[in-house]
């Protein structure tokens, strides 16, 4: 046990797998990793399960490059001894192109179908839908303009799922003949569309499908829809392994529901410095050293060079709400240890089960977990979680009560 962090703090203190591997660089370790259990009290998804295994990393002396070198090379090898295949290099996207082109932080880059933003095109024409919304977009589908009535319902009944959120769906269909046929034909000129067409490069045999609304809903919404049609045309070939780094995240993220901040990523992540003088001035807009590898649309792995800085860890806690003593009663552990010379470092851990099941080509984990939860976290086979004898609730100090 290295001399530099007393041993019984080291021991006591560390409460997620990220702190441990953080305490163990400031004590004097330079690279670590360890094949973990996590249990995350999240919505279930068929990526996401309570209980999981990661592959958690930590290197000293690095910076944000050295860690994508790194895991970019454990990736390419384990595609090759796992698949027999030999990838290049993984392309690179900040998050705000993400969001700007796919609508979401882990695009599937297996298809184009990009969006193309136009306010500047749609609004201004009367349709109020439009007029009055914070963003227009749109995504064209090749070759789909023979899309029939019945179709069109389809993906409009779709979009209006509680789970994708949009309130309507508008196409336009650029026929073989080079017309028009959309469903704001009221409203919009044959050249007023012919300029949408050319705003996203499409052809005539091609559908537009455009929606409104506020940014992020309208963006969450397209993503859906986008990976749907891709989907349908057949473009999600589950074995043609597409990986990406989103870089460049957002260090904060606002919460309407609670009018604060949250950590995007976790509250050790370091912010660039160029961003630095924002972070009480425009929070929202601060940029972090995170980043995640993507692979078909699926966040494989995420990390961040982290904070070792005592007064930068103290800032990030107060942009979080906390105040001085609270911080130092929750986290005193790592702002002490940061007082004995912190080496710079960061890691990335990787989703185990998440990586088994892209490698066999399947969008479910629970086929690589041995007792999977079901979707209100259950694990039906030994009908957990179910009551306890009075004795062991006495046995760990807890009491039941009666609901209200
Ligand atoms: P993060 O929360 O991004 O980062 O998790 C890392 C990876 O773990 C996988 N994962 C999951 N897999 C299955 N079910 C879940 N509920 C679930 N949640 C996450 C994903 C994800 O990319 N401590 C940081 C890592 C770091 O900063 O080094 C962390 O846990 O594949």
């Amino acid at each position: 046990m290295p001399s530099r962090v007393n041993p019984n703090e080291f021991y006591a203190l560390p409460q997620s797998p990220q702190t441990f591997k953080q305490l163990l660089m400031v004590a004097g370790y330079d690279r670590y990793f360890q094949i973990v259990k996590c249990f995350r009290d999240e919505d279930l998804r068929a990526d996401r399960q309570p209980e999981f295994t990661q592959v958690d990393c930590e290197m000293s002396f690095v910076e944000q490059e050295d860690v994508l070198q790194m895991f970019e090379g454990l990736m390419k090898y384990l595609f090759k001894e796992v698949k027999g295949l030999e990838l290049g290099d993984f392309p690179r996207m900040t998050y705000a192109d993400a969001m700007k082109y796919y609508g979401c932080d882990k695009p599937d880059t297996r298809f184009e179908m990009t969006f193309v933003e136009l306010n500047h095109l749609l609004q201004g024409s009367g349709f109020s839908v439009f007029d009055s919304a914070e963003l227009v977009v749109g995504i064209c589908a090749e070759g789909c303009a023979n899309y029939t009535r019945k179709q069109l319902d389809e993906l409009t009944d779709f979009v209006k799922r509680p789970q994708v959120g949009a309130t309507g769906l508008v196409y336009i269909k650029y026929n073989e003949d080079g017309s028009f046929k959309s469903s704001v034909d009221k409203f919009f000129t044959q050249e007023q569309l012919m300029k949408v067409a050319e705003e996203f490069g499409a052809k005539p045999g091609d559908l537009m499908l455009v929606m409104a609304g506020k940014r992020e809903k309208t963006q969450t919404a397209l993503c859906a829809l986008r990976l749907e049609m891709g989907s349908r045309l057949g473009l999600r070939d589950p074995f043609n392994y597409k990986p990406l780094w989103v870089v460049d995240f957002p260090l904060l993220e606002w919460d309407e529901e609670t009018q604060r901040f949250y950590a995007k990523h976790h509250p050790f992540t370091s912010l660039k410095a160029e961003d630095y003088s924002k972070l009480f001035t425009s929070p929202g807009e601060v940029r972090a050293n995170a980043y995640d590898l993507v692979v078909n649309g699926t966040e494989i792995g995420g990390g961040s060079i982290r904070i070792y800085d005592r007064n930068m860890q103290k800032d990030m806690f107060k942009a979080l709400g906390f105040s001085d003593e609270e911080a130092q009663e929750q986290f005193g552990f790592l702002l002490n240890a940061f007082e004995y010379g912190a080496p710079p470092h960061g890691g990335i851990a990787f989703g185990f089960d998440r990586m088994c099941s892209m490698f066999a080509g399947v969008e479910t984990i629970r086929d690589f977990i041995a007792f999977p939860k079901n979707n209100k976290a259950r694990d039906i086979m030994i009908e957990s979680p179910s009551e306890i004898a009075p004795s062991q609730l006495d046995e760990l100090r807890i009491a039941l009560l009666p609901k209200e």
